[in-house]
């Protein structure tokens, strides 16, 4: 308990000027403060780059440390239009995958209730380790997302499928334990904790839904699913 509390205590120290320097590097990039020299660009595109991935890392970690808590993690359950969530998220990660030459496509099916009562910052950061997943363990090929509505049994469905490493049946049923990894994914991506999936399950049980993982195999692609409850 009282590690944790450091714990959270110390994420939340490190989030904030992480944080900082994501701003200020994005404003560099942008020109805010006129055009920089190739060589300077180059220098803070890398440190935006590693705050970017920084972050969700130092999120993770306070999550972690909130769930092993008492009072375990708290929920802010509200409506919220998931097709809003999953466009914010998407639009954030394009770059991401253009730099990979990965194509990222978003469809939604256009009629149906996308009305969830859930907490938007916990979902996005769901659905953010979704797609980023799905990103980090494709080396080539696309990223798809789809949103779907089953209104005959109120929920929404959330669909990532990639072209990447595939799943073996060994990972299938390690993958949403505490640090559980892929076998092949160590060799694609040594820098993870394993944690982001194990999370993501906890923050969807919590809110009614299920999330689960499907593949063919190694080296055939993966798809990623989450299921939650609509409002009506
Ligand atoms: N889209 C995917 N394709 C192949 N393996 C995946 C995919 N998403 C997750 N995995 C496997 O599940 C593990 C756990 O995922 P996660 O908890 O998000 O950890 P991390 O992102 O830190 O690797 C990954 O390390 C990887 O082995
Ligand atoms: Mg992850």
């Amino acid at each position: 308990e009282e590690k944790s509390e450091f714990m959270s205590f110390a994420s939340h120290q490190v989030k904030g000027p992480l944080t900082n320097v994501k701003v200020a590097t994005s404003m560099l990039l942008a020109g805010d403060f006129g055009p920089l020299p190739d060589q300077i660009k180059e220098i803070v595109k890398g440190l935006y780059d590693t705050a970017e991935k920084a972050i969700p890392m130092v999120q993770n970690f306070l999550d972690i440390s909130k769930l092993e808590q008492s009072g375990g993690m708290q929920f802010d359950k509200k409506p919220i239009d998931i097709r809003q969530v999953a466009e914010e998220v998407m639009s954030g990660q394009k770059i991401t995958a253009e730099a990979k030459g990965l194509g990222l496509e978003f469809s939604v099916s256009p009629e149906g209730n996308f009305t969830v009562n859930a907490d938007p910052t916990k979902i996005k950061e769901v659905i953010f380790n979704l797609i980023d997943n799905a990103i980090k363990y494709t080396p080539r090929g696309k990223v798809e997302v789809t949103l779907r509505a089953d209104g005959q049994n109120k929920k929404v469905l959330l669909s990532v499928r990639d072209s990447g490493v595939g799943l073996t049946a060994d990972d299938l049923v390690r993958l949403f334990t505490k640090f559980g990894r892929g076998k092949d994914a160590k060799r694609v991506n040594t820098h993870s904790s394993g944690l982001g999936l194990y999370l993501a399950r906890q923050i969807v049980d919590a809110h009614g839904g299920r999330i689960w993982a499907e593949s063919e195999g190694s080296g055939s692609g993966s798809v990623f699913t989450v299921e939650l409850p609509t409002d009506r």
